[in-house]
């Protein structure tokens, strides 16, 4: 089965072709087109990802990227078609974004059907003025091409993320744990039936990546701040350059599954401000200080709640998830306590937001027999996953 996915929900505008053969659990996913653009660019210089800038990126990237991926995947075939009574369809759909609706239009008369079987979109969670930019394109193209569309949840592709790969996945031993970490979210995930998620943990207040980007800040390093402090501390290992200065490990001891990032982002603060003139060493030592107190407090609540859940299986996924020392460290948590337990890491190109993990997510269900509701597809900001 073959599936195109189109994902918007904040800052990347992402489409990709995916394929799956064999018979459930023992299905091989092979990507055959991918495509994506990111907006880091454009949102740099405010510090953050703007919901109206982000809209208007995402309508005039999707569909280049759409092109780029059908021509990845050899589906891209000239084929005139007449768009008489077409037209009015997609401006309906597109009262917001006439342009967006030309655009689609009139590649749309000039390609034929590609040979998928279906169409995925992410509904949320994420900034729903951008959500709505991929699901009425997604919306646009099943009607177009008479296809079924599927509501993907975002939260579900990170934590699947893993498991597409260009491998068997030959079925996951369950209970399952998914540690989600991104710039929006920090949940512990526990999946105790294939496909049937509940929520143990997750944050009060900021979210790991927000804290990363927030701390970077602090230390006058550009937007996004993860893979910059994730540099620097990774350059004060390499150096033996060991911190002077203490971060609290909030929440480590508080016998639940919560995360708190916030007080940790103040304590930077407190910290940064005590400091006289800020010098390299200083960034080499905070960053360092910094992401060990993070990766501490994953690797605590990790090691309780595989202990409590007995889970089989430990997926991570998120944008973090690219972090080189959060991933060692877990590493090293299952290697050394948890021996028994499957440890699935996501492969680099797929931690951060892409479609490649929505049609993974969308052909797990489908392949597993799980027909997704029909209806109406609207976007949802807070959609949960349990
Ligand atoms: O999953 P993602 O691309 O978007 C959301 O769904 O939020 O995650 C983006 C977040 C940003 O906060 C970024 O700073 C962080 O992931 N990030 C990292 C690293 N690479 C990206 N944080 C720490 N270390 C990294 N190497
Ligand atoms: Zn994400």
């Amino acid at each position: 089965m073959r599936i195109l996915a189109i994902e918007t929900s904040c800052d990347e505008t992402a489409v990709a072709v995916v394929e799956s053969s064999g018979t459930f659990p023992e299905v091989t996913l092979r990507v055959l087109g991918s495509a994506l653009h990111s907006q880091v660019a454009v949102h740099k210089e405010y510090g953050g990802v703007f919901p109206a800038v982000a809209k208007r990126e995402h309508a005039a990237h999707i569909v280049p990227l759409l092109e780029e991926t059908l021509r990845q995947a050899g589906m891209l075939q000239t084929e005139y078609k007449s768009l008489v009574g077409e037209r009015e369809k997609f401006s309906a759909l597109f009262s917001h974004e006439p342009g967006l609706a030309d655009v689609l239009c009139m590649f749309l008369s000039r390609i034929a059907i590609p040979d998928i079987q279906a169409i995925t979109v992410t509904a949320g969670p994420g900034l729903e003025p951008t959500l709505w930019v991929g699901i009425n394109t997604a919306k646009a193209l099943g009607q177009y091409w008479n296809m079924p569309v599927i509501a993907g949840n975002h939260m579900e592709g990170h934590f699947l993320s893993s498991l597409v790969r260009e491998e068997k996945i030959n079925g996951v031993e369950l209970p399952a744990l998914g540690l989600l970490i991104s710039g929006g979210h920090t949940e512990l995930v526990l999946m105790k039936e294939w496909l049937q998620y509940q929520v143990i943990g997750s944050t009060l207040d900021d979210a790991v990546g927000e804290a990363f980007d927030k701390v970077a800040r602090l230390l006058s390093l550009p937007y996004p701040g993860g893979p910059e402090i994730s540099k620097l501390a990774e350059k004060a290992r390499a150096q033996n350059v060991e911190s002077t200065f203490t971060l609290p490990r909030p929440m480590a001891t508080s016998g639940d599954f919560q995360f708190s990032f916030s007080g940790l982002k103040t304590a930077m603060l407190y910290t940064v401000q005590k400091i006289e003139e800020m010098t390299d060493e200083h960034r080499l030592m905070l960053a360092r200080e910094f992401e060990d107190a993070v990766a501490d407090v994953f690797v605590t609540k990790v090691h309780a709640a595989l202990a409590t859940t007995g889970a089989k299986s430990f997926l991570i996924g998120g944008g973090v998830a690219a972090n080189t020392h959060i991933r060692r460290e877990l590493e090293k948590l299952v290697h050394e306590k948890f021996p028994e337990v499957t440890l699935y890491l996501p492969h680099l190109s797929i931690t951060g937001d892409n479609a490649v993990m929505m049609a993974g997510s969308a052909l797990m269900h489908l392949e597993s027999g799980d027909m997704p509701k029909g209806g109406d597809i609207r976007a949802d900001g807070n959609l949960s996953l349990s």
